[in-house]
């Protein structure tokens, strides 16, 4: 469901051709199409794009769905010449992404002159934490952190990121397969869109996270917007950009 943040910046969609990098199962693929714009999603999960292609067919919502891997995705959308008003991406995105000078360069390359960049991700500042707020990691890192699978975060955020339902998961889930995270700096990623060509118009960060239950206690403000507790100082949990590639 698309929260407050990114439906300012994404702004009137009716007509829009939108471009949505690392879709997932497709929910706010589809309710970017339910405001009027023209959807393709891209993910890499066979699983994710298989079921937002269901939810599409199922739901009546129109959306293209593509099962790509981004970075093969850029170089046959550019050989086949498409262009988009705007490109989108959101919520734990770029810690999968190992290049993001190519990522920012694809990103300008798929939007028409004056299209529009949308990105809203949790703060690399607030993933220093461990789950208990004390420092653990990094905040500079040349190499992907390697930690233990991905947990069921979604299960454990209840209502946070379901908001149709909450649902208990898969009881002891334990995944396997070890992750590896790279914790790209907000430097880093404004000086990849920057040196790919596109200008920031803004940069935002927000003392509070959507939906996702990170770390210990809490503070629940309302609209599924979770703050550290009180007694810590506030930091940024979550930060948007908004770029465009300037008109021809
Ligand atoms: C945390 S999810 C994004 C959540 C999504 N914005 C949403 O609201 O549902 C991260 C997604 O990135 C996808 N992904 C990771 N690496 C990718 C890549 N190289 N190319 C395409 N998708 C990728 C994963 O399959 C996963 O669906």
């Amino acid at each position: 469901m698309l929260r407050a943040e990114e439906l300012e910046l994404l702004g009137d969609l009716r007509g829009a051709s939108v471009l949505h990098l690392q879709c997932n199962a497709g929910q706010d693929s589809l309710s970017i199409a339910q405001l009027g714009a023209d959807v393709t999603g891209v993910d890499i999960s066979d699983e994710a794009i298989a079921f937002a292609t269901r939810l599409s067919s199922d739901s009546g919502i129109a959306a293209r769905f593509e099962r790509a891997d981004v970075y093969d995705y850029f170089v046959a959308a550019q050989a086949r010449g498409d262009q988009h008003d705007i490109v989108f991406s959101s919520y734990g995105t770029l810690c999968w992404l190992s290049d993001l000078r190519s990522w920012a360069r694809g990103i300008a390359q798929l939007l028409k002159p004056g299209g529009r960049f949308v990105l809203v991700e949790f703060h690399p500042f607030a993933l220093v934490f461990d789950p208990n707020w004390r420092f653990k990691y990094d905040y500079f890192n040349d190499a992907p952190v390697v930690e233990a699978g991905v947990h069921d975060y979604v299960a454990e955020s209840g209502l946070g990121l379901a908001p149709g339902g909450e649902h208990a998961g898969v009881k002891d889930f334990c995944n396997p397969h070890p992750s590896f995270e790279f914790a790209w700096g907000v430097g880093q990623v404004v000086t990849a869109l920057a040196q790919a060509g596109l200008r920031i118009d803004s940069f935002v960060e927000y003392p509070y996270i959507n939906g996702w239950k990170a770390f210990e206690c809490m503070r629940d403000l309302g609209d599924r917007r979770l703050a550290p507790p009180e007694d810590l100082p506030r930091i940024p949990l979550m930060y948007s950009i908004a770029a465009r590639r300037p008109p021809a």
